[in-house]
């Protein structure tokens, strides 16, 4: 079987810049194309981020098409506390060395996949604007898709709110429509991506591979400060990566299938991920969430990638 076609859809965002390497170094994926999303931060620093980034791995050919500026309702909520003024503080890397695509991300999207010989994954690791925007746009290209694996959500609490982790939050009208798309989904979770945590002997690892992995390795020293200084951790969680990983290896996240709704009324719980794991609400599945990472395999799939660029 030849490698797999995606579209990641991202908000760099230091994970996010992890995940985009990790397509690009894995022979497993073939990355037809880069949507960029205003979340991390705005939509010209998350646009210039993601530019950079597939220019220091030599990716110029990856299209990258800039998307949603804002939540389809809400007003933007960005997170410079945890990724820095630019979306990606830390070790500089060059400017750019192409443009966005003129095209923009809903009809690079759709492009894309009408081209494609095969059906494609989609893998938002961002606020979901994009990907409801597309659906809205074209429900007859939603044929065209294998999957949506996408980072967000949690089975308990959240990181933005005590309910909402910070993609889902920002965006719930887009989430809630994403989930109720009837696409296969597959959501990565916090309860799974907090199993990512790059800690001090994983980030030297990467920093041994040299070149890639040493911007790597400076990047999350960055978003290692962040996290502890903001939540306390002792390892800041490759949330991102962890949705990649779930298509390029699906035997490295143990999923349940279950209902998942989004809580889009009430203030308090806003952007909440309501998991009936139990199947106690009766309601129709629609996601295979993520409930456990082999995290030793996970973080092997991360080098090896990074070694190849
Ligand atoms: O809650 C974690 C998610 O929010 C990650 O995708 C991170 O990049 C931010 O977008
Ligand atoms: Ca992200």
């Amino acid at each position: 079987m030849g490698p797999k076609p995606v579209i990641l859809d991202v908000d760099p965002g230091h994970d996010d810049a992890v995940a985009i390497m990790m397509a690009c170094g894995s022979p497993g994926l073939d990355l037809l194309a880069v949507t960029t999303v205003a979340g991390n931060a705005t939509l010209p620093k998350t646009t210039r981020n993601a530019l950079r980034v597939l220019s220091l791995v030599g990716r110029t050919d990856v299209p990258v098409g800039a998307g949603a500026s804002e939540p389809l309702e809400r007003s933007l909520r960005t997170a410079e506390d945890i990724h820095g003024e630019s979306g990606m503080d830390g070790p500089r890397i060059p400017e750019a060395a192409f443009e966005p695509d003129e095209r923009g991300a809903v009809e690079l999207i759709a492009d894309t996949l009408k081209e494609s010989p095969e059906p494609v994954a989609l893998i938002p690791v961002g606020p979901l604007t994009n990907v409801a925007a597309f659906l809205r746009a074209h429900p007859e290209l939603k044929g065209r898709i294998s999957r949506i694996s996408l980072m967000g959500g949690s089975m308990g609490l959240g990181n933005t709110t005590p309910a909402a982790e910070f993609n889902v939050y920002v965006d719930p009208e887009a989430a809630r429509e994403v989930f109720e798309s009837g696409l296969p989904v597959t959501m990565s979770g916090l309860d799974v991506t907090h199993q990512a945590g790059a800690g001090r002997a994983e980030r030297d690892r990467l920093r041994g591979i040299g070149g890639v992995g040493e911007v790597v390795a400076g990047f999350l020293d960055f978003f290692a400060g962040t996290y502890e200084r903001v939540f306390g951790f002792d390892a800041p969680p490759l949330h991102d990566p962890v949705a990649v990983a779930a298509v390029l290896e699906p035997g490295l996240l143990r999923t349940r299938l279950m209902n998942v709704e989004v809580e889009c009324e009430s203030d308090l719980t806003r952007g909440e991920t309501v998991c009936d794991l139990h199947g106690v609400t009766g309601r129709p599945p629609n996601a295979e969430v993520g409930v456990g990472l082999d995290r030793e395999a996970f973080f092997d799939l991360l080098h090896d990638s990074l070694k190849r660029l």
